[in-house]
């Protein structure tokens, strides 16, 4: 089965990429497979300036998913593309860039940086994370603003597709999805992690520093397949589906809901091989099922 899927100005060898924080820099993960097995990566947010993220604790396990507060720790865009981008295999899978900003202006100043950068496949919107004070998931939630952000990373994106990630924190995603794809989204990602807590009711505090934090994993998957399922009804624009993805079945599920590829991410954490075998295992399920094509397989649930 050929594998490759090509979208929005985007051609992957299969696919499978991994979740913006969820798989460091690529390079954290060498050890338990080939990077370049992978159709790509998307790399942990990247803001102008390094920062240093929440206090700890930040992760905190519940019974059905994992809540973080990282609060977008990271290198910055300029450490990235100096001592980063050059080790990964560019040349033989996507090295997809997560942005994230305080405003429209700086969305646009790191688009245009990282436009310039010939190993950098795509440029992917973070304007649905929850656990930062500004900024993040504000402009996920506003239809204006999300046009808006979209609108500026396109003006300096040049030719690189970009990607919008929308958050499910929000009362009807398809109207955000509708203004991304009319401010000229290239695709569409979804989702971002839900909003959550946990609290210790022995020690009466809450266990993130941060009180509240994003929910992910397997418990969020039925929530992601609505997502894509609603979003790939209204809007003309290709989707990355993320979201509770643990085995090859689950991306199938989100191709027939109208996927055209997939993330993994808090899989990431409890097997930090299972992304590099999942492209077998992919394989091997289509032909079990007889699906001979993503194109052909891709949106057809029976309703
Ligand atoms: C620890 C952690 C850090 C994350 N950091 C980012 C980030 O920097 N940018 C982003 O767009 N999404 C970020 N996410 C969200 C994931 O990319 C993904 O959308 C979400 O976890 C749902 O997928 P999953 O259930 O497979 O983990 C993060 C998620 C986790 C668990």
């Amino acid at each position: 089965m050929d594998m490759k899927v090509s979208f929005g100005g985007l051609s992957l060898k299969n696919p499978i990429l991994t979740a913006s924080g969820t798989f460091g820099y690529g390079l954290e993960y060498t050890r338990f497979g080939e990077l370049a097995t992978l159709g790509g990566i998307v790399v942990k947010g990247l803001s102008l300036e390094p920062r240093v993220g929440n206090p700890m604790p930040r992760i905190a396990e519940t019974p059905s998913g994992m809540l973080n507060a990282i609060g977008l720790q990271n290198i910055g865009v300029r450490n990235f593309v100096e001592k980063r981008l050059p080790k990964l295999p560019a040349d033989q899978m996507a090295v997809i860039a997560n942005l994230y900003a305080c405003s429209a202006e700086e969305f646009a100043e790191l688009a245009g940086y990282l436009s310039e950068q010939p190993g950098v496949a795509a440029l992917e919107v973070n304007i649905s994370c929850p656990n930062v004070s500004s900024g993040g998931i504000l402009f996920g939630q506003d239809p204006k603003m999300a046009a808006r952000v979209t609108e500026a990373v396109k003006r300096r994106a040049g030719d690189k597709p970009v990607i919008i990630k929308l958050s499910p924190n929000v009362t009807d995603i398809t109207e955000i999805a509708r203004a991304a794809a009319g401010a000229g989204a290239d695709i569409l990602c979804l989702i971002n992690t839900l909003s959550g807590m946990a609290v210790d009711a022995r020690t009466r505090r809450p266990r993130l520093a941060n009180v509240i934090g994003g929910l992910s994993g397997p418990a969020i998957k039925p929530v992601a397949l609505r997502c894509v399922h609603q979003v790939s009804r209204a809007v003309d624009v290709p989707i990355i589906g993320v979201g509770g993805i643990a085995s090859a079945e689950d991306v199938l599920e989100f191709i027939l809901v109208g996927a055209h590829a997939i993330q993994v991410g808090t899989a990431n954490f409890i097997r930090p091989d299972f992304v590099f075998r999942l492209v077998d295992e992919l394989e091997r399920l289509c032909e079990a099922y007889g699906i001979t094509s993503f194109d052909e397989y891709r949106g057809s649930l029976r309703l």
